[in-house]
């Protein structure tokens, strides 16, 4: 889809429903070995905080279709000591073929974006965590054949990935139930903004009711990074938000379990849950990988 190419995504509402459809299926293309691609350019990865899933799985892909990546750490990098974003931007532009940045600040994704040509991808930031939605969705299409009216019930904070839930489901005509602790609902202008796009979104105080029948269940973690010191004084606040057998007792029986991952085992979800047959969030961590692919050949004009 040539439309894609030299775009950037830094939200998962950059993409219209057909884009985030045709990634999907070029995602499934690459994972099942019908499409291959040979290319010689060059992914670099900015991130200002720690990952596995993203940092290796858009690696692989990177090296699978036949490209080079670059770790720009950026602790010895000259961002450390400060180099405005704009100047950084401007010089990897010269250099790169791409860049995925992981940061605190959606605004500075946005400088990125403002001031290099080349696609630029939000590997995460406070706000939004697009690419995991990607691989989430790849795997409820995997289980379920299709997105559209399925309902995915998210427990926790609402946090990034919540945010990102709630656009890209009303993208794909999902319902999204979102229920947090009070102080810990989703922003207010994310849900507007899925509103907009014709979003059918619940959000809720109330755990038990949000998962009623539920076919999907989603958690993250209940502190994002950076923010450890409060983790341990929102243990007893999210408590009732967890993920575990009672949970998926009263949602559909043929629902399945997601978790973006690292994930803390009896805080958010308990490791039965994280372990039983309805648990997907191996194939879901595997699906990064492959949707990550379906991205980077899009954004660069290869598929
Ligand atoms: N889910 C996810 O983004 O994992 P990492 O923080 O390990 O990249
Ligand atoms: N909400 C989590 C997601 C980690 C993949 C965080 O931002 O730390």
């Amino acid at each position: 889809m040539k439309q894609l190419q030299g775009r950037d995504l830094l939200s998962i509402a950059d993409l219209t429903s057909d884009e985030l459809y045709y990634l999907l299926h070029l995602a499934s293309e690459f994972k099942s070995g019908k499409l291959s691609i040979q290319c010689k350019k060059v992914l670099g990865l900015l991130f200002y905080k720690a990952s596995t899933r993203t940092r290796v799985s858009f690696s692989v892909a990177m090296y699978q279709l036949g490209g080079q990546v670059m770790d720009l750490n950026p602790s010895v990098t000259q961002v450390v000591r400060g180099e405005p974003i704009q100047d950084t931007a401007r010089v990897l532009d010269r250099y790169l073929d791409i860049l995925a940045v992981r940061t605190f600040k959606q605004e500075d994704l946005e400088t990125f974006a403002e001031y290099a040509q080349i696609p630029i991808i939000n590997a995460l930031s406070d706000l939004e965590h697009p690419c995991q939605i990607l691989a989430d969705f790849m795997t409820i299409e995997e289980n379920f054949g299709q997105l559209k009216d399925i309902t995915l019930t998210y427990l926790g904070d609402g946090n990034n990935v919540a945010h990102s839930l709630i656009i890209g489901g009303a993208l794909v005509g999902m319902k999204i139930r979102i229920a947090t602790p009070v102080g810990y609902e989703p922003l207010p202008s994310v849900v507007e903004k899925a509103r907009k796009i014709g979003g059918d979104i619940t959000i809720t105080n109330n755990p038990l009711e949000a998962i009623q029948g539920s076919q999907v269940l989603y958690t993250d973690v209940w502190a994002s990074m950076g923010q450890e010191d409060l983790a341990n004084d929102r243990i007893p606040i999210f408590q009732p938000y967890q993920i575990n057998n009672m949970a998926l007792a009263v949602s559909d029986p043929q629902a399945i379990v997601l978790h973006c991952l690292p994930a803390h085992r009896g805080e958010e979800i308990t490791e039965e849950v994280m372990e039983c047959q309805q648990s997907k969030i191996w194939d879901q961590a595997e699906n990064r990988m492959h949707a990550q692919k379906a991205l980077l050949s899009s954004l660069l004009g290869l598929s």
